[in-house]
């Protein structure tokens, strides 16, 4: 018996088939169209190139020789989070879906926020108001777009998008629906109160699951894209976090990841919903009844050393992969990388500033420094960023016992040693760190009775495979520089203020 997980994610759509012993079977990916920028802070992507990647990346698996559709005993699903995706009466998309980096909606959440009160908002969703979330871009489309907003009856998130073109049901999962600003994280529902207050009726949206129900079936168009089998069991599964702990065992208190991916994130699973009074961090639901995970989210992680190569390069062409070579390029100066420093704002701040405004920064440059030094300090400033969020669990007492890596962050040796300096903890990389498909699969098997839980999925197939102890020395170093780049924020919030004015002139 096999199990298949799907990620959607920003970058691309990944299918893998995995056995019940946990073992990669077979993997493939298909890119999506870069999202599209049409004004600064905006980002968008078309819902239909993900259902085409999904179609291509899961025919790709299933040709594998020794895997067969019909020994798919269950479908997992993951993607990129928070996303809107709006459908008219025949479930045609109206508009370009608004993805989880999108910062226009400010307007629309200090509406939402004045109107319901920020004690009552955090009460009611566990949440604030923030940009990226879904409520903030309906709103947004609904005063900016009147006429479109008529047309829509469904609204749907990304990997939701996906199922309902494989089964042809409207569903999403409670991890997924966390992030919407439209849920009652404390009960796992839709909150009445919210979409009350917002006057949205509630019939736009799907319905909800624990993320290993199974919420449908393969269609004839489904399977006619995929080469699955109609009627196989698609379960809910989780938006790309959730799952991606999943994949890395992050299901009990006291276990944490930091994952950089385009994202950066770093999740711990709790066993009551943990609150932050200032909401720098998110409190969702966990992919496991009576369980919730508290999280903290650099936007441009993985994003702000995609940028560089996209607009600097990666060096000379050798034939290995170009996150290899500028790894290797960042390596050959010291730690700390002589005072450069990198603040990774390139789509404003969620964890902890909460500001859609704020920009990117490279700071410290003398005519010495080189292209290497850029990169290290840009591997070094996406940790900082991430340690801000270990920063507020301590505050919050959120119990941090052992850091398992995952992401593109975990495959470069430069950037685990990183990790583990910045946060000063030994970080453990398991043996199939395959992001969130995995998790998607494992979540597929539960659903199928393959094991009786998630916990029990997590126990039998994720296995540790080395630890990156931290190294006294660059801690001291990386410890110092630390405070440099926590000061930077408010140097930065001056210089913003000043383009704001600029502009209004
Ligand atoms: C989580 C978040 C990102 C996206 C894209 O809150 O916004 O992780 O899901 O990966």
């Amino acid at each position: 018996m096999l199990l298949l997980g799907i990620d959607v994610g920003t970058g691309g759509t990944r299918a893998i088939v995995i056995n019940q012993q946990g073992e990669v079977l077979a993997s493939a990916s298909a890119d999506h169209a870069a999202f599209a920028s049409p004004q600064t802070g905006w980002a968008e992507q078309e819902p239909q190139d993900w259902w085409r990647a999904c179609g291509e990346a899961v025919r790709t698996v299933l040709s594998s020789p020794h895997i067969r559709a019909a020994e798919i005993c269950g479908v997992g699903l993951s993607g990129q989070m928070h996303g809107a995706i709006l459908l008219d009466e025949r479930y045609a998309v109206v508009r370009p879906a608004l993805l989880w980096c999108d910062q226009r909606t400010d307007a629309q959440c200090r509406a939402i926020t004045e109107k319901i009160g920020q004690q009552r908002l955090i009460e009611l969703t566990c949440n604030p108001a923030l940009t990226g979330f879904t409520l903030p871009k309906l709103l947004w489309v609904r005063d900016t777009e009147p006429e479109m907003w008529q047309t829509v009856r469904s609204v749907l998130l990304p990997k939701d998008y996906v199922r309902f073109k494989l089964t042809g049901e409207r569903a999403t999962d409670v991890t997924d629906a966390s992030g919407t600003l439209m849920f009652d994280v404390i009960k796992r529902q839709w909150s009445q109160a919210m979409l009350d207050a917002a006057e949205l009726d509630e019939r736009l949206l799907p319905k909800v699951f624990e993320s290993s129900d199974i919420t449908g079936y393969i269609s004839a168009e489904g399977a006619a894209m995929t080469g699955l089998q109609p009627g196989t069991p698609v379960v809910a599964g989780a938006g790309d976090q959730a799952a991606g702990a999943v994949g890395l065992g992050i299901v009990r208190p006291g276990t944490v990841s930091a994952t950089i991916g385009t994202s950066g994130v770093v999740f711990a699973a709790t066993d009551k919903p943990a609150l932050d009074r200032l909401g720098r961090v998110h409190t969702f639901c966990h992919a496991m009844p009576e369980r919730w995970h508290v999280m903290g989210v650099t936007q441009a992680a993985g994003l702000s050393l995609r940028w560089f190569r996209d607009h600097f390069g990666a060096g000379v062409d050798d034939g290995r992969d170009a996150y290899e070579r500028l790894s290797e390029e960042a390596a050959k100066v010291a730690t700390g990388a002589d005072f450069v420093l990198w603040t990774p704002y390139l789509m404003g701040e969620r964890t902890p500033h909460l500001d859609p405004y704020v920009r990117a920064s490279l700071v410290g440059l003398t005519a010495h420094h080189s292209r290497a030094h850029i990169i290290r300090a840009i591997l070094e400033g996406v940790a900082f960023s991430l340690r801000d969020t270990f920063e507020i669990f301590a505050e919050m007492k959120v119990p941090v016992e052992t850091v398992r890596l995952g992401g593109g962050g975990a495959r470069s040796a430069l950037w685990r040693q990183i990790q583990a300096d910045v946060y000063n903890q030994t970080v453990e990389l398991v043996e199939a760190e395959e992001g969130a498909a995995y998790g998607a699969a494992l979540l597929a098997g539960v659903g199928c009775q393959l094991w009786p839980t998630v916990e029990a999925a997590c126990d039998a197939v994720v296995r540790v495979q080395t630890r990156v102890a931290a190294n006294a020395d660059a801690v001291a170093v990386l410890n110092y520089q630390y405070q440099a780049f926590q000061a930077l924020y408010g140097a930065l919030k001056e210089v913003m203020a000043m383009a704001k004015r600029q502009h209004s002139d």
